[in-house]
């Protein structure tokens, strides 16, 4: 599993320096946007401008006071006229990170963005129509992709004709706790493919924020260079990530529950990395951190339904087949029974959802395994909480498009 952690690095850097991916080890043809610009300055001709914190933007998942975003797949919401949106992000946005964008429901597109200013929306955008009077004030959406690299909003700018709108919230807020797996690592489009995002994005009803990071334990211990486990770091605004530790140190800002909307859900898929024998922590001290957490959780979410997902680890080859891992199965489900009569805590079986080819040479789940997982989960909560299914048609997955019009062979 040490290669594992080596891959860690050398996906955060190849990432860093240039925005290839690579699918099974071949280049895939990829789709980018070049939107850098030259700087807009503030209010300057043709533009109005916004700082980040005007009252019309919506911050999704978590972002720090200087609006600096962190976790998996944080993103931007807001409604504006006109047809043209530039942002100039700040000194603190990873070079070429990664985002997704778009209008309203139309697909996504992709941009790798660094500080400076990019026009992400103009009447170029593909397919956009700015005249539909019914669908305005069009809805903007940007989402990073990746988990641990980050953009830092500075301002907003738009037609000097044109204004944000403010655009309510879903009424219901959905809530991940977890590691690489729910952050989609080594997915196409990491966290952006992952099964944090595909559930939360898939019900296109609700609110969603993706606190989790690879290699993090649920255990507050160092694991795979993660300082802090999620028992202490899912109280903070910033993850374990280097450019976390190089702003903030070893004293990130506490996010502040009460400003933001409260989860209803909860999700938590943790224990893979606390099981790694790399991390050397037992079965005792995992079991008794999810002990201690989950009334943590409840304290600052009294009204949120708590699922605890089983972990499935990996595959093996056995016999003419292959088996199904598993980690900390007793404990897990321990911890459910433990709580199981406040009726607050719910278990999810995942076995059985995942065979060995959803999983990847790096030890995760495939763009098809994350799908899976999510397709079981959105089922399991509207089954479970009545919450409907609201996305009757929009991208949701991005290059997903397999299809084959050749019968007969
Ligand atoms: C994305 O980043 C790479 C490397 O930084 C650069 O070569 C490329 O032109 C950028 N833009 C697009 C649209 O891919
Ligand atoms: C741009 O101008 C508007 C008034 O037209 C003002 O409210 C706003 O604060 C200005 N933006 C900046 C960043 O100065
Ligand atoms: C936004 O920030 C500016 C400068 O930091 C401050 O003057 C202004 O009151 C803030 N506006 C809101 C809506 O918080
Ligand atoms: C936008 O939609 C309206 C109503 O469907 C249509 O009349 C108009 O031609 C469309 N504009 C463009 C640029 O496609
Ligand atoms: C803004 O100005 C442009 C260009 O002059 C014009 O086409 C557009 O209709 C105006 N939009 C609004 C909302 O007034
Ligand atoms: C929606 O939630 C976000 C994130 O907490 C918040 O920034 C925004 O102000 C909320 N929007 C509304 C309309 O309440
Ligand atoms: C785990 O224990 C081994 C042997 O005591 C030690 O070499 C290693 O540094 C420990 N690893 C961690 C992450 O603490
Ligand atoms: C991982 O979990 C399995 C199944 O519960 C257990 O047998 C094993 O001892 C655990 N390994 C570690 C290193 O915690
Ligand atoms: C989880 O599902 C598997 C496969 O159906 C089953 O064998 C196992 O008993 C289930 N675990 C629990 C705790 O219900």
């Amino acid at each position: 599993m040490r290669v594992k952690a080596a891959l860690c690095y050398l996906a955060s850097f190849l990432s860093l320096s240039t925005s290839t991916i690579l699918q099974n080890g071949q280049v895939r043809q990829t789709h980018f946007l070049e939107t850098k610009v030259a700087p807009i300055a503030s209010n300057s001709t043709g533009w109005k401008t916004y700082g980040p914190n005007a009252t019309e933007l919506s911050y999704k998942g978590r972002w720090d006071s200087k609006h600096i975003s962190w976790w998996a797949a944080p993103g931007l919401k807001f409604g504006f006229s006109g047809s043209n949106v530039a942002i100039t992000f700040g000194e603190h946005t990873s070079p070429g990170v990664l985002v997704a964008y778009r209008v309203g429901g139309l697909d996504w597109q992709f941009s790798n963005v660094s500080a400076g200013t990019h026009h992400l929306i103009s009447p170029s955008f593909p397919n956009i129509n700015t005249t539909q009077s019914w669908q305005l004030p069009l809805n903007f959406e940007m989402r990073v992709t990746n988990w641990g690299l980050g953009v830092q909003v500075s301002a907003v700018h738009l037609s000097s004709n044109s204004s944000l709108v403010k655009i309510p919230n879903f009424s219901k807020t959905i809530e991940f706790i977890g590691d690489s797996l729910t952050s989609g690592m080594y997915a196409t489009y990491e966290a952006f493919s992952g099964f944090g995002y595909n559930i939360g994005a898939g019900f296109g009803n609700v609110e969603f924020s993706i606190t989790a990071y690879p290699g993090i334990c649920l255990t507050d211990a160092n694991c795979w260079d993660n300082p802090r486990g999620q028992t202490y770091q899912w109280f903070q605004t910033s993850d374990t990530s280097w450019r976390a530790s190089e702003i903030y140190g070893t004293e990130p800002e506490k996010w502040d529950f009460s400003l933001h909307p409260s989860a209803d859900i909860v999700l938590i898929n943790l224990g893979t990395n606390d099981n790694n024998t790399h991390n050397n922590l037992t079965s005792d001290q995992y079991y008794n951190s999810y002990l201690s957490f989950i009334p943590k959780v409840h304290e600052v979410y009294p009204d949120a339904q708590i699922i605890l997902m089983s972990l499935w680890k990996g595959f093996s080859p056995i016999g003419n087949s292959y088996s199904q891992g598993g980690a900390f199965i007793d404990e897990i489900y321990g911890v459910y029974e433990h709580f199981k009569d406040e009726g607050y805590v719910h278990y999810f079986n995942s076995t059985g959802v995942l065979q060995h080819n959803d999983y990847g040479p790096g030890y995760h789940p495939t763009d098809v395994g994350h799908i899976k997982i999510a397709s079981h989960v959105l089922q399991y909560i509207r089954l479970k909480f009545g919450w409907e299914l609201g996305a009757y048609g929009p991208e949701v997955q991005h290059e997903t498009l397999y299809w084959n019009n050749e019968p007969n062979y």
